[in-house]
């Protein structure tokens, strides 16, 4: 039974936040950004080619850097973004740019045209993202998961001691490289920010992050988020990839939110007398706990928790060479997905 005094403290705020959940779901919210990049099939050095992806911040697409030769990802601004969107873009380019390590993706330059289209560089990743993979395959095997997250942990360690939090770490934020290398990168950073920022508090009537992925500071209390509520999301993706589902089930986003305060999530059930299993098991529990001082203490803890199950990382994924865009890709006579 939820607590009636935080039901009624949530529910304004949920009511008031409801768009900003709804941005970071996914594309079915935003408007068809089609128009980003109307006049904007050449953005400075860069030639786009096809569409990579899209979320509530811009679209992506794999584009021709001609200045140097090679692949790189463009990540697109709406054209018909608002000032605070311009605002939290340029953000999300600039303090990403701050994030280097193998494990995250690398900004290379942000951006603005001339005829006013935003957009930043980084470098661009083949693979398939950790929710796509779930869905394709199913549950995955623990080993598999202990080398995840170990360089997730990895990653976020970096990003925390540089005072940052990534706030929307999701198996759609996490992509794996296709290489067979087991490689993993960490990307998206529309809701990062720096620990002091938020500490001073956030607009009245916000819930920011991805509700499945949000740990019970983030619902109750955001001004007290900080690493350890990254913590709660890299467990909630060690949940959602040992067990092929999300850790709740929940029809709404009240009901999501107050699993969070207070249910259990399901045992996980692993491979009795497997060492990497049982581990691993320890780990997802522990950043899963309610209270953020009862999580592991840092990142890199569960970085060398992992590590024994890591496979070495390589310095990460080089930018895809090759030639220039085919006229198949982006024929003359057939826009580019996002020219008009
Ligand atoms: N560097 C990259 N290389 C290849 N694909 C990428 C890269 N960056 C992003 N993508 C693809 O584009 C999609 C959208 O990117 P991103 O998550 O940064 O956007 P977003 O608008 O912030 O998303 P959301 O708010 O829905 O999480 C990703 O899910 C991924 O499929
Ligand atoms: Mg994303």
């Amino acid at each position: 039974m939820y607590h009636l005094l935080e039901l009624l403290l949530i529910a304004p705020l949920l009511l008031a936040s409801f768009t900003m959940f709804h941005s970071r779901r996914g594309p079915c919210c935003g408007q068809p950004q089609a128009d980003a990049g109307a006049a904007a099939q050449r953005l400075g050095p860069y030639t786009l080619g096809n569409k990579l992806g899209e979320g509530a911040m811009g679209e992506v697409y794999r584009a021709w850097n001609s200045a140097v030769g090679a692949w790189h990802a463009v990540k697109l601004l709406p054209r018909h973004a608002s000032a605070s969107d311009r605002r939290r873009f340029e953000k999300e380019a600039r303090l990403g740019a701050l994030v280097r390590h193998p494990n995250s993706v690398s900004i290379i330059e942000q951006a603005e045209e001339r005829h006013g289209t935003c957009y930043y560089a980084m470098e661009l990743l083949e693979g398939t993202s950790l929710q796509a993979l779930v869905e394709r395959e199913g549950p995955q095997p623990a080993a598999r998961v202990a080398r995840i997250l170990g360089q997730l942990a990895a990653a976020l360690a970096e990003l925390h001691a540089q005072g940052l939090v990534h706030r929307d770490v999701k198996p759609d934020n996490v992509l794996l490289s296709s290489s067979g290398n087991e490689l993993c990168k960490l990307i998206d950073f529309g809701l990062i920010e720096h620990v002091g920022a938020l500490a001073e508090g956030q607009p009245e009537g916000t819930l920011i992050g991805t509700p499945l992925y949000m740990s019970p500071e983030a619902i109750l209390a955001p001004q007290t988020v900080g690493p350890q509520s990254d913590l709660y999301a890299l467990g909630a993706v060690g949940y959602f990839l040992l067990r092929g589902e999300p850790m709740f089930r929940a029809s709404s986003l009240i009901e999501v939110c107050c699993h969070h305060l207070h249910s259990t999530p399901e045992p996980l059930e692993l491979e009795p007398g497997d060492d990497c299993a049982a581990e691993l098991e320890r780990v997802v529990l522990d950043c899963l706990a309610k209270r953020p001082g009862d999580r592991p203490a840092t990142s890199a803890e569960i970085a060398r928790r992992l590590a024994r199950w890591s496979v070495a990382t390589p310095p990460g994924l080089r930018a895809v060479r090759g030639r220039r865009p085919s006229t198949a890709a982006c024929p003359p006579s057939r826009p580019c997905p996002i020219a008009a």
